[in-house]
């Protein structure tokens, strides 16, 4: 049975549909990369797994238990973390304020919630020395780091990341998608929102491809980095790629 699974489903914002028949599946121990254009449908299948919009048909499922329809905040106590879009950090809170957020649905004591902290600083252990600074004094990278630090402080069994290389120079977006792999090698199933498809394989076992609200290819990483339509599309490879600006 795979860790989440999502069957056909379908999501309109009032009366634009952007999502059609959309069905994916994450294993447990898993990366699976969503790629697709901007509007393709990316964030909004993530918004409609943790339960911020509701979908108008097709179901979501977390270890087979059915889960779309419910509120946001049992899904994430179910174990499903979603790390959004931009990050959205609270730029007036700490670091460890931040943090301290991603834990809220746990119910933890004072002690506890501190070495929860602990134990998700191992894999980012630059924050350490930031953990009192308020989040916008951080730089971009850092800052996506607490956002992924975040949603693995409620213990997730799902990890959603939405674009987590937007706006980050290519050393840094390497350093995160090394984290990245080593939290999913830890166990955590992730389904990871990507445009930059190189990066996004690199830490991947299979991946989907949505182009205007649907699903149009599925398969393994391994043979994506043949499929020609992918090369030009994603990977920067084929002849339609847009020359580079002067
Ligand atoms: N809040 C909203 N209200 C109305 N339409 C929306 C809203 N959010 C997204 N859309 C529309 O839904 C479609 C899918 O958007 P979505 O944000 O899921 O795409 P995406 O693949 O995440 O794109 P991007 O790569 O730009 O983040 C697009 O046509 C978009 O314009
Ligand atoms: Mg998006």
């Amino acid at each position: 049975m795979p860790k989440l699974e999502v069957k056909n489903l379908a999501a309109f914002y009032g009366r634009a549909q952007a999502l059609r028949n959309v069905s994916l599946t994450v294993d447990g121990t898993e990366i699976v990369a969503l790629l697709g254009a901007n509007g393709a449908g990316k964030t909004t299948t993530l918004r409609v797994i943790s339960g911020l919009l509701r979908p108008s048909r097709g179901d979501v499922f977390l270890d087979g238990e059915r889960i779309s329809g419910r509120p946001p905040e049992y899904i994430v106590s179910l174990g499903v973390a979603h790390v959004p879009e931009g990050r959205r950090l609270f730029p007036g809170l700490t670091v460890r304020e931040n943090l301290y957020l991603g834990a809220t649905i746990r119910k933890l004591k004072r002690s506890q919630l501190a070495s929860e902290v602990e134990r998700v600083l191992a894999m980012f252990p630059v924050l350490e020395q930031h953990l009192d600074r308020p989040a916008w004094a951080l730089s971009g990278g850092q800052q996506q780091m607490v956002a992924v630090a975040r949603g693995l402080m409620s213990n997730p069994k799902v990890l959603l990341l939405d674009e987590p290389s937007l706006g980050l120079a290519p050393i840094i977006v390497k350093q995160l998608f090394r984290t990245i792999a080593e939290i999913g090698r830890q166990g955590t199933a992730i389904l990871l929102v990507e445009q930059n498809a190189p990066m996004a394989f690199s830490v991947s076992r299979r991946a989907y491809v949505m182009e205007t609200g649907a699903i149009t290819i599925h398969d393994t990483v391994d043979r994506l980095r043949q499929n020609q339509r992918v090369q030009n599309a994603y990977l920067g490879l084929g002849e339609e790629s847009a020359p580079a600006e002067a």
